[in-house]
């Protein structure tokens, strides 16, 4: 069973989950605004985090286009922008959740946020170089590197590097701010990639490069790590990378553990998110036997999630209780209830259980 157990504390609140490099997990249980401040969001890194001036830093386009160039990161911000709100999520997140456990850092619920990004559309970079017909991928490498701890590990040290279709090219931006204040060190200052709708592997940090390729990209963390098995073809199975965020709702309050009085009132809150539309949450306090419809705090913005709450008329009966969520999304689908083996230690969106104590 998971617990509630005392983890260390970063001087923000954040929950360590790794020293080195920092891995830093949000207390999703104070889930409070639609946006989680930048000092509470979480912090997903593979290697140390590099020390970039903004003054000298440099981004180049290169690959299948016409024009390849160089932009000052200065000459960047004065580029026409746009904000727009967008949750990422890990796609580890939730991996505590697993039995048997796993290896990975064991995120439990908060490896998850929503802010506000600011930056500039890739499409405007992609229009300057201009894109080669042959073009299908968009690669973004990053400036931090390493060798990854994951197994099997490669020869030597990598960049951190992932790709997009180049079809999602059109959604991405090239961000320099979160929640109005520029990028900290630790989400990529100056620079990052900003793919709204996919797990957070694909926003790359501390962006150096942007590649336009014609072949599809094989890097590490784009099938070694970040990809999963797909079995169309029985004994001939592909590796392929992970994408979009699948459909999920999360128990903020009560927390885990949770005492609560027999008999009171107690107002559920947590959110749900996936790359499309979340339209219904369902809350149960008898273990998924029986589902009552959520009410929302947001509304619905694709790949940015919705608050959800529930005045829950808690059960005069003491003992333990076992909470749980469940969403459904404007195609029809429903949060599975079961981790779907095929992803591994990834893509854990089930419906998880919440185990509280309801007391005299
Ligand atoms: N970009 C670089 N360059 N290096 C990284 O280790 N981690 C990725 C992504 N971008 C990573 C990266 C992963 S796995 C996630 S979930 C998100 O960044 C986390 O972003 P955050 O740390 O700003 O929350």
């Amino acid at each position: 069973m998971i617990s509630n157990e005392p983890a260390s504390v970063s001087p923000a609140g954040l929950i360590v989950r790794e020293n080195q490099p920092p891995n830093l997990e949000s207390p999703f249980e104070l889930l409070d605004g639609l946006l989680t401040p930048n000092h509470l969001f979480y912090v997903r890194n593979h290697f140390p985090v590099p020390q970039i001036d903004g003054r000298t830093h440099q981004l180049h386009v290169t690959g299948a286009v016409r024009n390849p160039f160089t932009i000052a990161y200065g000459e960047l911000r004065a580029m026409r922008s746009e904000t727009r709100a967008a949750t990422l999520e890990c796609a580890g997140n939730g991996r505590v959740f697993l039995m048997p456990p796993v290896e990975g850092v064991q995120w439990h619920s908060g490896a998850v946020g929503t802010a506000e990004w600011t930056g500039v559309p890739l499409s405007a970079l992609l229009d300057r170089a201009g894109v080669d017909e042959q073009a299908i991928e968009i690669v973004f490498e990053g400036a931090d590197k390493g060798v990854p701890k994951e197994k099997p590990a490669p020869p030597g040290e990598i960049i951190y590097a992932r790709s997009i279709p180049l079809d999602k090219a059109h959604d991405v931006l090239i961000a320099y701010a979160m929640n109005g204040e520029d990028l900290s060190p630790q989400h990529g200052y100056p620079l990052r990639a900003l793919v709204p709708g996919h797990y957070g592997m694909a926003s790359v940090k501390w962006l150096s490069g942007i590649h336009v390729a014609t072949r599809p990209f094989q890097g590490y963390f784009q099938t070694t790590d970040y990809a999963f098995w797909k079995e169309d073809a029985p004994g001939n199975p592909e590796r392929v990378p992970l994408g979009e965020m699948s459909l999920k709702s999360q128990i903020a309050r009560p927390q885990i553990d949770e005492r609560i009085a027999a008999g009171s009132r107690y107002r559920v809150l947590g959110a749900a998110w996936s790359a499309g539309r979340v339209e219904a949450v369902e809350f149960s306090d008898d273990d998924g036997q029986t589902w009552q419809e959520a009410q929302f705090l947001d509304p619905v913005q694709p790949g940015v999630w919705r608050r959800w709450l529930f005045e829950w008329e808690v059960p005069s009966t003491p003992g333990p209780r076992t909470l749980r969520s469940r969403a459904r999304d404007s195609d029809g689908n429903l949060q599975p209830s079961q981790h779907d083996k095929r992803f591994g230690t990834y893509v854990i969106h089930h419906v998880l259980p919440v185990c509280v104590v309801i007391r005299a």
